[in-house]
């Protein structure tokens, strides 16, 4: 690409964001599973409060300035996840890194979108009376984990709904999805929220949850933190980038990002004030993943008054949390096949969406279901996808954005409406702080580094 063509100013999108669609939309993208099974685990694990505290530094002082450039290249090159790099620097190379991005995002989906038909599937069991019976919650999962083809089934429904709103477009589909859904969520999380905080063993829980302990405070827990900041915060997969690209130049990125790293924030300590008093109350072993969600706090609605009716709102805010993160990730290989291939909207999310579940039924056959035997280096499939999406290319993906803003792209700290204080202040962090913290996890992940 010339020069000339470099620095031409990008045509505003033909279909783009509202301000608050776009601010709702984001924060639909970063509010999703992470927080609820793996962070309250996470920080019981690691010092409570101590590790929360350390969570929101790796938020504020990485993950906030990643998120701004990621909306930044995306503004500014006005183009997929993958090209953006490419128009903002002239070099094909860079587009061939973003790519990476897009492969990273059709592997998450692929293993999220299994999930998320679980969280469809107890939506709909939790109001037809199944938190109302006694029964083993265990036994139950395992049956229909293990059965095979009702996986694959929600898998699919999971996958159609995510399909039909990208295929609506950003402002008629996803934005409009994240605007009637996001504030049914907070809703649900408030209701879920002031419920737990009324039960017996709510100061117990609390006291576990939050209770500092800096002796737990290992590197392996700050790495642990960072992690999960990216995971939680949709940085590194391209989403961001991508949504980016369908923002306005009135639009203020800056306060744009505050939101979604505040929504998070908040979100994350709001669902370990739901968790922990549950689990305590009722004598639960506190876990994490699909144990934590689909036997222990099915067994504590069960237990609690009104528990059917709260259990059901629980799965409901569960699939809401899912499906606005998942709209996100699909949106990131569809806009890179409408812009290389020429695809229409529609032809690109019917497309990619049958790719996703292709690769999602051996995830969903064997994440405790009867492929969960095929085990290769100690993972099964559905273990291999989480790793290699969340631990390698999650990572690599956010790298190559420190470095594309920090030394490549020029002119990027305008684009993120920085103040020349600021703007020095955030071009040290990208160059330094965020590229020197996220080698260290990407070694860790691998296993080449130990502490
Ligand atoms: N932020 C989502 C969550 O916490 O569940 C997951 C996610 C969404 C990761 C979009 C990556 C992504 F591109």
């Amino acid at each position: 690409m010339s020069q000339q063509t470099k620095n031409l100013p990008q045509a505003e999108p033909t279909d783009g964001f509202s301000k608050s669609g776009f601010i709702i939309s984001a924060v639909g993208s970063s509010v999703g599973l992470g927080n609820i099974w793996r962070f309250p685990y996470l920080t019981s694990q690691n010092g409570g409060a101590a590790f929360f505290l350390l969570f929101t530094l790796c938020l504020l002082l990485i993950g906030l300035p990643v998120l701004l450039a990621e909306l930044a290249i995306g503004r500014g090159g006005r183009g997929n996840a993958a090209s953006s790099f490419q128009k903002l620097s002239g070099k094909k190379a860079w587009g061939l890194f973003g790519l990476i991005s897009v492969l990273g995002s059709l592997l998450i989906m692929s293993f999220y979108g299994v999930v998320t038909g679980w969280t469809l599937h107890y939506s709909v069991r939790s109001f037809t009376g199944f938190l109302n019976r006694q029964s083993d919650y265990a036994a139950s999962f395992q049956s229909f984990t293990g059965s095979g083809y009702w996986p694959v089934f929600w898998e699919i429904i999971a996958m159609a709904i995510t399909c039909w709103v990208v295929a609506k477009g950003i402002s008629g589909g996803i934005e409009k999805f994240n605007k009637v859904l996001i504030p049914a969520m907070v809703v649900a999380l408030l209701v879920l929220m002031v419920n737990a905080l009324t039960l017996s063993g709510a100061k117990a829980g609390i006291d576990y949850f939050l209770k500092p302990d800096f002796s737990k405070l290992t590197p392996e827990a700050g790495l642990l933190a960072l992690g999960h900041a990216f995971f939680s915060l949709s940085l590194g997969m391209g989403t961001m980038v991508t949504y980016g690209s369908y923002v306005n130049k009135r639009q203020s990125l800056k306060s744009a990002s505050l939101a979604v790293v505040g929504g998070d924030l908040v979100y994350a300590l709001i669902c370990g004030l739901i968790i922990f008093p549950t689990s305590f109350t009722y004598g639960l072993e506190s876990q994490q993943g699909p144990g934590l969600v689909f036997i222990v706090l099915p067994a504590a609605f069960h237990a609690m008054p009104f528990g059917a009716v709260l259990g059901g709102i629980f799965f409901v805010l569960l699939a809401i949390a899912a499906l606005t993160s998942a709209v996100s990730m699909l949106e990131v290989p569809v806009a890179f096949a409408m812009e290389k291939w020429k695809w229409t909207r529609t032809k690109a999310s019917v497309a990619i969406t049958a790719v996703c579940v292709l690769l999602g039924v051996p995830a969903a056959l064997s994440a405790e279901g009867p492929w969960k035997g095929y085990v290769w280096l100690g993972r099964t499939v559905f273990d291999w996808l989480d790793y290699t999406a969340s631990n390698l290319l999650l990572p690599f993906g956010g790298l190559l954005v420190t470095l594309f803003a920090g030394y490549v792209w020029k002119t990027s700290s305008q684009e993120a409406e920085l103040t020349p204080f600021w703007s020095r202040v955030w071009r040290w962090l990208l160059r330094y702080l965020a590229p020197v913290v996220i080698v260290l996890i990407f070694l860790y992940s691998a296993g080449l580094l130990r502490f």
